[in-house]
């Protein structure tokens, strides 16, 4: 629905990639030389000269892949290189560094639970009968950064038609892989591993929830979550589940890890509403990555019009 203009129709990535890094290098330079990370950390408030050179880098790069509020998608380098993924490491620069070479095929996803026809799926079953689509979302993390990813996938609806969930199924429970040998952030004590996350069955068939395969038309990295991860645009990213081994049709709203890990402050639903704070940090704005001033967060991210629906009735700050 997002899709304005197709990827593979544009200015290839390389063209773009270089161009865009020229224009925010003539913007960091104008900046007297301060230094920005690819998180954008600096406080250091624009020149006008900067903020040209940032606003003609839109300009400039307009046949980028942008989202449906024209917002241009990050780079596959900013996307790649900073990350969450704590089975690796807590430091997001540090993730593809450390997740880099970790062997994703052959994988197979569980699919099962309170379903008609349970099944196990190879990563080349899920490519091979779910048509592969280009969605450009919003991501925006609990953490109040957030990024615009043009991915490819398969609206995960389309893999529960065909599982049939019963009567009795209510929610859809998610699970990472849990390979101890090969990630060292899972010797962490804090976390009751493995990563879980949970949707109502409803959330979970809406059309924007994606099972995410690529992005910017290639296969998705270790450090994105590799081969297969969920994307629900219009929650912090927490809850879009990371190299997904196991999928669970239940009766019962089930545990997250990071419900278990802080109740009071990661709720099951995570709705992105900037009216709601979290307990120790603002959730009125973000910070793009890749940009220099924050923005205003917009509530379920800006997808209001296509998920509001879900929640009539609810007070959404308790089911935060
Ligand atoms: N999935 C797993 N298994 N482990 C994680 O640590 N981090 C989450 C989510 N999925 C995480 C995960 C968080 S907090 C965010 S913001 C997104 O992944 C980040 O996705 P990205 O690194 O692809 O941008």
């Amino acid at each position: 629905m997002s899709q304005k203009i197709r990827s593979s129709e544009i200015t290839s990535e390389s063209t773009y990639l270089s161009r865009r890094e020229f224009i925010r290098t003539a913007g960091v330079l104008s900046l007297g030389g301060a230094f920005l990370a690819a998180c954008g950390t600096s406080t250091a408030e624009p020149t006008a000269e900067g903020a040209a050179a940032e606003g003609g880098a839109e300009a400039v790069a307009s046949d980028v892949p942008v989202d449906e509020l024209g917002r241009a998608s990050n780079t596959f380098e900013e996307i790649t290189n900073y990350n969450n993924y704590y089975e690796f490491t807590t430091d997001k620069e540090d993730v593809a560094k450390v997740a880099e070479g970790y062997v994703t095929s052959p994988w197979q996803v569980e699919v099962g639970g309170l379903v008609n026809n349970p099944g196990v799926y190879g990563m080349e079953d899920l490519l091979s009968q779910f048509d592969q689509e280009e969605r450009i979302y919003r991501l925006r993390c609990v953490e109040a950064w957030s990024m615009v990813i043009p991915w490819n996938g398969f609206p995960l609806r389309k893999l529960l038609e065909q599982v049939e969930p019963t009567s009795k199924a209510n929610y859809v429970r998610f699970v990472t892989i849990q390979d101890t040998e090969n990630m060292p952030g899972l010797s962490s004590p804090f976390y009751n591993w493995p990563y879980q996350e949970g949707l109502r069955l409803d959330e979970a068939m809406n059309d924007l929830t994606l099972l995410a395969t690529g992005i910017y038309g290639k296969d998705i990295l270790p450090q994105n979550g590799a081969p297969i991860r969920l994307v629900v645009p219009w929650k912090y990213g927490f809850k879009s589940i990371k190299s997904i081994v196991k999928i669970e049709l239940v009766e019962e709203q089930p545990s997250t890890l990071w419900m278990d890990a802080a109740p009071n402050e990661y709720g099951f639903y995570a709705n992105v509403n900037p009216d709601v704070d979290h307990p120790r940090w603002s959730q009125g704005s973000e910070r793009p990555i890749g940009q220099f001033q924050r923005i205003p967060t917009l509530k379920f991210n800006g997808y209001e019009e296509e998920v509001a629906g879900l929640y009539t009735g609810m007070d959404l700050s308790v089911n935060f």
